[in-house]
């Protein structure tokens, strides 16, 4: 943890010199002073090696996070003056955004690894059966959240850039499963069709099959307020779509018996009774009902389709905690774990890979390490990476690698 916020302050020192040369010197008395190190410890002295020479190892992880920012393209050395650097033209300008070319592993368990990238750079050189993709791409809003996003008429293209490598490594019958949300017609009150229009380029240009739209019922709060509280000719929100895709919809890997939920009572005592005592037809023939349906006991109920969870979970609430007393930004749209969960243990068995291609703060891969699942996340925002790592402190074989490299991902 003490390594991660280091890395941040060596950041957070260039970042906030944008237009000055940043002197070696200067690094190391900013860094410290946000890292609350005193003088002392800065100049502190350890044996290294076998040798024992003493080395100052805070100054020398400092260099060592100056290196991987360097061959990260954010900062470059000042020619003719010696430990001088600056930011580069693009770390001026994203550098919260990893380069599109680069790619660093963030964090890893035994189960799974979270690499800050983007998501292009990891997947396009993919070579290992993947059995589900789930991820909540950025939704086009009118007003993008502080990650950015494409534009609604580039919507169906950025999807399907990121998903078409992804499919390439599905294996047959694995699935695919995107979190999106509506948005309104600019100025209107008046749904964009934005959302059928993926699920018709998804068909034709990847061949993935609609399984089912799922309608996540959530509590979260309604708005946009204009049409609904104010012009009064619409209602508050009250859902967002999970759309469920399959390559190969008779092999489909996914699976109900596991995520039963538990039989009510009313149909317990059924079950109890033996079943149906009547003899009924309704919905002009469409519904039978025999005496003795229902009868026999099963392990739970299949799940419907709308699905009613909470947007307010407690494993968020305790990363944005973490996040913030390290400093760094939290993630502003995360997911519940129970919906990623849930929607893990449906569509996998224990070990399958689970990828998130725009991890945010990695709940796919909390959920896929909880479910037994190995998984993959990508996310190209470092501190939504860095926060998203807070929630992997105790798995096992958890391992920070952001700081101890700047070698890229091949
Ligand atoms: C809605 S958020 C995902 C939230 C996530 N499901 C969670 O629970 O935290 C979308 C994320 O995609 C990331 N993103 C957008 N484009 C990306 C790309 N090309 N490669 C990697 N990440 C990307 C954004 O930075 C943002 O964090």
């Amino acid at each position: 943890m003490e390594q991660l916020s280091l890395f941040h302050h060596v950041m957070r020192a260039y970042a906030a010199n944008p237009e000055s040369r940043l002197a070696n010197s200067s690094l190391y008395e900013t860094v410290a002073r946000e890292a609350g190190l005193s003088r002392a410890q800065l100049e502190e002295r350890d044996p290294v090696g076998r040798s024992g020479q003493p080395h100052n190892l805070i100054k020398r992880k400092i260099r060592w996070f100056q290196q991987t920012l360097r061959s990260l393209g954010v900062i470059e050395r000042v020619p003719d003056a010696r430990g001088v650097w600056t930011l580069t033209d693009a770390g001026k300008k994203k550098l919260r955004n990893i380069q599109p070319s680069a790619a660093v592993v963030g964090f890893s368990t035994e189960l799974g690894v979270a690499i800050w990238s983007d998501c292009n750079r990891v997947f396009d050189r993919w070579d290992e059966p993947i059995c589900l993709a789930l991820t909540s791409p950025p939704y086009p809003l009118a007003r993008p959240r502080a990650y950015g996003g494409p534009s609604i008429e580039d919507y169906s293209d950025f999807i399907c850039r990121v998903v078409e490598p992804i499919v390439k490594n599905l294996v047959a019958g694995g699935n695919v499963v995107l979190n999106v949300g509506d948005v309104f017609e600019p100025g209107l009150p008046a749904k964009s069709t934005y959302i059928e229009e993926l699920i018709l380029a998804l068909r034709k240009r990847l061949g993935l099959y609609l399984m089912n739209r799922i309608v996540w019922e959530s509590n979260k709060p309604p708005g946009p307020i204009q049409w609904a509280s104010k012009q009064r000719m619409q209602l508050n929100e009250g859902y967002e779509h999970v759309l469920w895709f399959c390559n190969d919809p008779g092999r489909c890997l996914a699976d109900n018996r596991r995520v039963l939920e538990p039989h009510t009572q009313r149909h317990r005592q059924l079950i109890e009774r033996g079943g149906e005592p009547r003899h009924a037809v309704y919905g002009d023939g469409a519904y039978r009902l025999r005496p003795g349906s229902y009868q026999n006991p099963t392990d739970g109920t299949i799940l419907r389709t709308v699905w009613k969870l909470s947007n307010n979970c407690a494993s968020q609430r305790r990363y944005k905690q973490m996040a913030r007393a390290l400093g760094l930004e939290p993630h502003g749209a995360s997911m519940p774990l129970a919906l990623a969960q849930r929607i893990v243990r449906f569509m996998t068995e224990i070990d399958q890979l689970v990828v998130d291609p725009m991890g945010g703060s990695m709940t796919t891969g909390l959920a896929a390490e909880l479910e037994g699942r190995r998984w993959t996340c990508t996310e190209r925002v470092l501190d939504y990476v860095l926060g998203g790592a807070q929630r992997f402190l105790d798995r096992p074989g958890f391992d920070l690698n952001l700081p101890l490299c700047g070698a890229s991902y091949e």
